[in-house]
């Protein structure tokens, strides 16, 4: 099955029981200012849950199903590895209480927990053939109970004890995004040793010193990484090789076929990742989400550079669109999001080349940890070569830019900040 058909699978399984299919929303979140840009499906609703909005009123309905354009930037440096992306898309169903049934076979309106959750994600999964491999329960910790119902309804589905993992805090339990916010224990489901489906059950707030307050009413946000399903169900290698990157890895297969596997992933994401973040109104700039846009096109371009790729940009642009201009209609504006790239990459073209070959001068490769911190800042402030570049290139010569580099870059930056303050 390819993605546009998943895509209207999932949407139709939760609509017919009882959810609103709701857009995505944008990529610059209204609904949560306290985040730069939005990372997950529930943030569009996280008023719902805490019921500063009425679900009914607005949904006639306290159930809601989406596919979540999101973006995280905690991942950018590790983007070219074979999972990690910085754009991704997110399947979800949602539930705001009260709780009126949690019966899987009550396809109604009312708010549901645990039970339905979990059967639905089962039988949504089984209708596609997948095979669980392992699931994973909050085993308790910190006055957080153990999820010993999640367990219960596992075993009753027929999933062997033994793999029912039980984990803490640092592996299940989601949330808040940003500072404060709706959060609660998980249950996630892996296939293929992937971590395929989050399950959170949100039955606290977190406020923003960190304190844990009880919702009035539990509700469920679930958010299941498209990519990663897709690698599931199309058995590919990795999520590169998934339909949701084509037709934009085929045509820059096409026009350079030798293209280094690490390579090819940081193009295809970050080309993906910049045409939707442009698309949603984010412009580069030095400031916050317009900052994260300059790095990721700023590492693009390093990476065109490379193969002579820059020019072919425009065809790169058309690909993603053509893949998603029909499910989200602002992405269908070509002109401007071609203005926008190529204007960055003009302004920047000057200072990458001056700057590589400053990189290849001065990096010698038998530098100390200490040494490298001292180069790389010299770089930046004489040649404005990014750290981000710098890192990049050092990862193509297999250098390692550590905690200590990384701390002699820092002092030096903030004393030159201070000097160039007072003076
Ligand atoms: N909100 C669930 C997730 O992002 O995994």
């Amino acid at each position: 099955m390819n993605s546009e058909e998943i895509r209207k699978e999932f949407l139709a399984f939760f609509e017919k029981r009882g959810h609103k299919v709701i857009a995505s929303s944008s990529l610059i979140p209204g609904d949560d200012p306290s985040v730069l840009i939005t990372t997950a499906g529930m943030q569009q609703f996280k008023k719902y849950f805490t019921r500063e909005k009425d679900p009914i009123k607005d949904f006639g309905t306290q159930r809601t199903t989406s596919i979540q354009k999101c973006f995280r930037t905690t991942d950018i440096e590790e983007v070219g590895d074979e999972r990690h992306l910085t754009f991704f898309e997110m399947l979800g169903n949602f539930s705001f209480g009260p709780v009126g049934s949690d019966d899987p076979k009550d396809f109604g309106v009312s708010g549901y927990f645990k039970r339905s959750a979990i059967c639905w994600a089962y039988e949504f999964l089984n209708n596609l053939g997948l095979k669980i491999d392992f699931v994973s329960v909050f085993k308790g910790e910190k006055n957080i109970p153990y999820d010993s119902e999640s367990f219960n309804i596992w075993k009753e589905l027929g999933i062997d004890e033994k793999k029912i993992m039980k984990f803490g805090r640092e592996d299940n339990f989601w949330g808040p995004t940003g500072e404060e916010g709706p959060c609660g224990p998980t249950t996630e489901i892996y296939i293929d040793n992937i971590e395929v489906w989050n399950i959170v059950f949100n039955e606290y707030y977190q406020e923003k010193s960190g304190n844990l307050k009880k919702l009035e009413f539990p509700g469920v946000d679930t958010g299941m990484g498209f990519e990663r399903l897709m690698k599931v169900i199309q058995k590919t290698a990795t999520v590169f090789e998934t339909d949701l990157f084509e037709p934009l890895r085929t045509r820059i297969l096409e026009i350079n076929p030798n293209i280094q596997v690490r390579d090819l992933r940081i193009i295809l994401d970050h080309t993906r990742a910049s045409v939707f973040l442009i698309s949603d109104g984010i412009y580069p700039s030095n400031l916050e989400r317009g900052y994260v846009l300059r790095r990721i096109l700023r590492r693009l371009m390093l990476k065109l550079n490379k193969y002579n790729l820059t020019d072919k940009i425009d065809i790169m642009i058309k690909a993603v669109i053509e893949k998603f201009g029909n499910i989200y209609n602002n992405l269908k504006n070509y002109d401007k999001i071609y203005e926008v790239i190529n204007k960055e990459f003009k302004s920047f073209e000057r200072t990458l080349k001056r700057g590589l070959k400053m990189f290849e001068k001065y990096i010698k490769g038998n530098e100390t940890e200490e040494e490298l911190g001292e180069k790389l800042f010299l770089l930046f402030t004489s040649f404005g070569l990014p750290l981000d570049i710098s890192k990049e290139l050092l990862k193509e010569k297999e250098m390692k830019f550590t905690e200590i580099s990384n701390h002699v870059f820092s002092k030096l930056f903030e004393e030159h900040r201070k000097i160039s303050k007072s003076s």
